[in-house]
C-alpha cells in the first residue's frame, strides 16, 4: 500500500495533532511506500515571515522524528525540495474547473468574511492534488477537515485521466479516528486557531500552567463528579492505561477529590508518555546535520518517484520530455 500525507509547519504541534494525526501516520510507516512531507509551500499561503517559516519547517522535522517517525520505515522530506510538485501543479491547473475550487471551505470562508484571498490560497487544493498524485499514492491519512481536498484531488485525477488517458492513480482518504477529538484547555476542540492548545514539547513549568488552566465546573471537592463530562478526564484517557482510567473514574464518582488532583495526575501521565520523545528531540537537536541528511535523502527518494509520474503526465498531455 502506498501511503502519503503532508503536515503544514504552522506552529508547535499539540496534543490534538499528535493523537488526531501524527500517531496514526507513525502507525502506517513500514508500508510498501510511506511518504510524509512537511508542507512548507502550503504554509507559504499563511506565513509571510521567512525566519518563522524556516524555523517551523526545521522544528517539524525534529518533532516528527522525535515522536517516532523512523527514516528506515518512512520517507520524510520537505515539499519544497521536490520541485516536480510545482511542475505538475501547472499541468493540473490547466484542467481544474473553477467551481471545484470556489466551493473549497478555506477559500470560501475567507471570501465570506470579506478578506481578500490570494491566488495561492485559491489554488491550494491543486498543489495538494499534485502532492498526492505525484507519488501514485493510494491511501492518504487525513483529518476530517481535509476530506474535501481529497475529493478535489480525485476529481482532478479523473478529469485528467478522461482527457488524456489513464495517468493517475485515484487515491482514497484514510480518515483518521474521529473519536480522537482532543479537547483544548477551554473544553472545545484543541486547535491553534482557538488559542487553547497544549503543545507536546512544552517545558514542565509551562505544561503545568496550561494543565491548571483547563476549564472545569464548580462542583465542590466533596461532591461526586462525572468523568465523562470533564476535559481533564478526557485528556487523561489519552495517556493512562485502562486500569488507571478506571481508578480515576471511580475517584471522580466517589467525591472527595478536587479537579486539582486530577490535573496533577494528568500532568504526570503526560510527562511520562512523552518522556522518550523529549529525549530523542534533545538528542536530534544536537545533530542538525543528521536531520538535514534525513531530509535530503528523503527528498532524493521522493524526487525519483515524482519524476517518473510527471514524465508520464507530460507525455500523456502532449509535452514531450527529452530529459
Ligand atoms: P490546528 O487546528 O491546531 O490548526 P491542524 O489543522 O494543523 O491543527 O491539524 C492537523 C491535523 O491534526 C488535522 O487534520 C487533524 O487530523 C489533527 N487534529 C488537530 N486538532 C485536533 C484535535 N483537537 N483532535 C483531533 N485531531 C486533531
Ligand atoms: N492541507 C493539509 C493540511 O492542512 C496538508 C497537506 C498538504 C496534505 N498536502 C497534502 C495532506 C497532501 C495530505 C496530502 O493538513
Amino acid at each position: 500500500m502506498k501511503v502519503l500525507s503532508g503536515i503544514q509547519p504552522t506552529g508547535l504541534p499539540h496534543w490534538g495533532n499528535y493523537f488526531g494525526a501524527i500517531q496514526q501516520y507513525i502507525a502506517l510507516q513500514g508500508n510498501e511506500q510511506a511518504f510524509y512531507f512537511i508542507a512548507d509551500l502550503h504554509a507559504l499561503t499563511t506565513i509571510r515571515d521567512s525566519a518563522t517559516l524556516a524555523q517551523n519547517s526545521a522544528d517539524a522535522a525534529l518533532d516528527l522524528l522525535a515522536l517516532g517517525l523512523e527514516p528506515e520505515k518512512a520517507t520524510l522530506f520537505r515539499q519544497s525540495d521536490v520541485p516536480e510538485v510545482t511542475e505538475l501543479t501547472w499541468l493540473l491547473l490547466t484542467i481544474t474547473q473553477m467551481h471545484l475550487l470556489e466551493k473549497c471551505v478555506s477559500y470560501k470562508d475567507k471570501k465570506e468574511r470579506g478578506i481578500a484571498a490570494d491566488a495561492g490560497l485559491f489554488t491550494y487544493p491543486v498543489l495538494m492534488a499534485s502532492d498526492i498524485l505525484i507519488y501514485d499514492s493510494e491511501v492518504v491519512p487525513v483529518g476530517a477537515d481535509q476530506i474535501q481536498h481529497l475529493e478535489v484531488t480525485r476529481d482532478i485525477a479523473k478529469r485528467f485521466n478522461s482527457l488524456f488517458g489513464e495517468t493517475f492513480v485515484l487515491p482514497a482518504p484514510h480518515v483518521l479516528d474521529s473519536s480522537a477529538k482532543v479537547p483544548g484547555t477551554d473544553g472545545e476542540k484543541m486547535s491553534k486557531s482557538y488559542n487553547n492548545t497544549i503543545p507536546i514539547f512544552e517545558t514542565p513549568k509551562r505544561l503545568k500552567k496550561l494543565i491548571n488552566r483547563i476549564r472545569t465546573d464548580s462542583t465542590p471537592v466533596e461532591d461526586p463528579k462525572d468523568p465523562d463530562r470533564c476535559a481533564v478526564f478526557d485528556l487523561y484517557r489519552l495517556f493512562a492505561s485502562p486500569e488507571e482510567q478506571t481508578q480515576l473514574a471511580d475517584r471522580y464518582r466517589e467525591g472527595g477529590m478536587g479537579y486539582g488532583d486530577a490535573k496533577g495526575l494528568l500532568y504526570e501521565s503526560a510527562m511520562e508518555y512523552f518522556a522518550a520523545a523529549f529525549e530523542r528531540r534533545d538528542d536530534l537537536k544536537k545533530r542538525p546535520d543528521d536531520v538535514k541528511d534525513i531530509l535530503k535523502s528523503g527528498a532524493a527518494t521522493a524526487r525519483a518517484r515524482a519524476r517518473e509520474v510527471v514524465d508520464r503526465a507530460k507525455h500523456a498531455c502532449g509535452l514531450s520530455c527529452f530529459l
